[in-house]
């Protein structure tokens, strides 16, 4: 088993154009939609930050500058919700600010996920890192990077996190080529995978659904990929030539994902949050019954 090192990065790519949420993502970075009172990327860094990471990379693009505003103290509010003696609120957006260390860095062309990745060669330098997809996100008990350092501590492998997802909505994903690991908690070798395969070409029904842990050793290979599908450079077939050299494991994390940068997954997502959050959840759960029974 090789030698494993402490998880203490990740990066969070969000420089997409989000053309699935137009109108909105024009004006609104889709990883700043609200998830109830909480944008997106909150969830994303809160993940992070939960499973021991101390440093998260925002690959960002033009027009989201609000990604950074979100992530740095306000002088402004701290004396008005100091004066209405809201030492509470005052509390908690400063710990929103020190969760971990954020930085951000510019896709200058939303050329594909894998152009995105490689854009953090330099902050990740020789350490295995996170990546968590800037629109999927993931409720859990146990944050789903955690699960993945877990299974990359046991096996000495990049890890990648994966759901079984039917076989006619793979050629949205990619499909794994997997056997599972005697004795593993639902953990998988993998030595092959497939973007958005076509009917036919699929390996497994496990599918990537946005959190992997890997190895520098991706961005050699990232740097020799040609775009593939959609004419993006895709992180998966970097990932394929990756798993094909150096081995990868899968696993079958527990925890509900949405995909916000759809417009289904988005309204489940505040759905869920509305139903679950304090200050809504009887009126609102109320409100959904009455809705549904009405003609
Ligand atoms: P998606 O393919 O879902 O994002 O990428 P997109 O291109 O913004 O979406 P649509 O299809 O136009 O609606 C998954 C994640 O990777 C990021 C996106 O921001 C998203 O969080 N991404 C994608 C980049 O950072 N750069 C890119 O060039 C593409």
């Amino acid at each position: 088993m090789k030698a494993v090192k402490q998880v203490r990065k990740a990066i969070i790519p969000a420089a997409g154009l989000g053309t699935r949420m137009l109108p909105i993502s024009r004006a609104v970075p889709k990883e700043m939609l609200p998830i109830m009172d909480y944008p997106a990327l909150y969830y994303l860094v809160k993940e992070a930050a939960d499973s021991g990471i101390t440093d998260v990379l925002v690959i960002t693009g033009r027009d989201k500058n609000a990604m950074e505003e979100f992530f740095d103290y306000s002088p402004e509010y701290d004396a008005t919700l100091t004066k209405k003696g809201r030492d509470e609120d005052v509390k908690l957006l400063h710990e929103i600010c020190d969760m971990v260390n954020v930085y951000f860095l510019r896709q200058k062309e939303p050329k594909g996920l894998g152009h995105a990745v490689l854009r953090a060669k330099d902050f990740v330098g020789d350490e295995p890192f996170a990546i968590l997809y800037g629109d999927d996100i993931i409720f859990s008990k146990r944050p789903v990077v955690r699960q993945l350092i877990d299974t990359y501590e046991k096996y000495g492998l990049s890890a990648v996190g994966v759901k079984e997802v039917p076989t006619e909505q793979l050629a949205k994903y990619c499909s794994m080529k997997a056997q599972k690991i005697e004795d593993g908690e639902n953990e998988y070798y993998v030595d092959d995978m497939i973007e958005k395969p076509k009917p036919g070409e699929e390996f497994s029904n496990l599918a990537i659904l946005g959190r992997v842990l890997l190895t520098p050793e991706i961005f050699q290979i990232l740097e020799n990929t040609e775009p593939g599908a959609g004419g993006e450079i895709q992180l998966t077939d970097a990932m394929a030539a990756y798993a094909r050299a150096y081995g990868v494991t899968a696993k079958v994390f527990e925890g509900d994902r949405y995909d916000i940068g759809s417009k289904l997954g988005f309204a489940k997502a505040n759905f869920v949050k509305a139903l679950e959050h304090p200050e809504t959840r009887e009126e609102f759960a109320k409100f959904v019954k009455e809705y549904l029974e009405k003609e």
